[in-house]
């Protein structure tokens, strides 16, 4: 069972996912190291029963295919095994589990590896809803266009992406701002948008800031950022 939780508000997810969660034996979250806190489990902390076994399992932050897919593929067998032993498991993961998400290849791993392991997929609050939802920031009208992606690398590759938005009248929500703030700042001003950007940081969570894109110095920010930009005014009210 992989379920969405969150993001960081511990009360943003499903009815289904709570039932499930506090009916479960065994209670499987992704972290980046052993020993590390999990920040899907850190969601959920407080639904959690002592007599349920917590399995972190680990996902290195590195960029190497080979380990990654070894990292993937471990943490299937540990939950399929945990399944074959009779137990309810469930695997957290932060947000949706469809979205750019751990959670998601783990369940093409236990598909390949374990095909004989039932698995259910349970939807969560995506960051680009959460955030929306906290700036008061409606998503997209009409005929509008949502893109939802990671941010550009590059500046360059940025001012290409806002002329082919500004062209089909596209909303761009953009995931792994973090470290591209300090060129997406002065990019956004140059072009006179900072002030039709909603700047999302840590959303749901305690420290959480969200705002217009205004208001955020160009520096770097948390990996734990976003940004939705909309280009023109939209003209839905009379
Ligand atoms: C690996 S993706 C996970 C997305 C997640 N599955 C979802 O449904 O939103 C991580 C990126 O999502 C965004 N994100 C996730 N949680 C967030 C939060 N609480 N506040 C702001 N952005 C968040 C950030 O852009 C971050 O770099």
């Amino acid at each position: 069972m992989l379920i969405g939780v969150g993001p960081g508000d511990p009360e943003l997810l499903t009815l289904k996912a709570h039932r499930l969660l506090r009916s479960a034996d065994v209670v499987a979250y992704p972290v980046a190291r052993v020993e590390a806190a999990g920040m899907a489990v850190a969601i959920v902390e407080t639904y959690l029963r002592p007599e349920q076994r917590r399995l972190p399992l680990v996902f290195p932050m590195v960029t190497d295919g080979v380990a990654l897919q070894d990292a993937w593929r471990a943490a299937a067998t540990a939950l399929a095994q945990q399944v074959q032993a009779g137990h309810r498991v469930v695997f957290l993961c932060e947000g949706d589990v469809s979205l750019f998400a751990t959670g998601s290849y783990v369940l093409l791993a236990l598909q390949r590896d374990h095909p004989d392991v039932p698995v259910e997929v349970i939807p969560g609050i995506t960051s680009v809803a959460a955030a929306a939802a906290a700036g008061r920031w409606p998503l997209v009208f009409q005929k509008e266009e949502l893109l939802i992606r990671p941010c550009p690398d590059t500046p360059e590759a940025m001012e290409t992406l806002l002329d082919q938005a500004a062209a089909k009248g596209t909303v761009l929500a953009l995931l792994k701002l973090g470290v591209r703030w300090q060129w997406m700042q002065p990019l956004l001003a140059a072009r006179g948008l900072l002030d039709q950007a909603l700047f999302a940081e840590r959303v749901g969570w305690s420290d959480q800031r969200v705002m217009a894109a205004t208001e955020v110095q160009a520096e770097e920010r948390p990996y734990f950022s976003l940004l939705l930009v909309r280009q023109g005014t939209n003209a839905v009210l009379p």
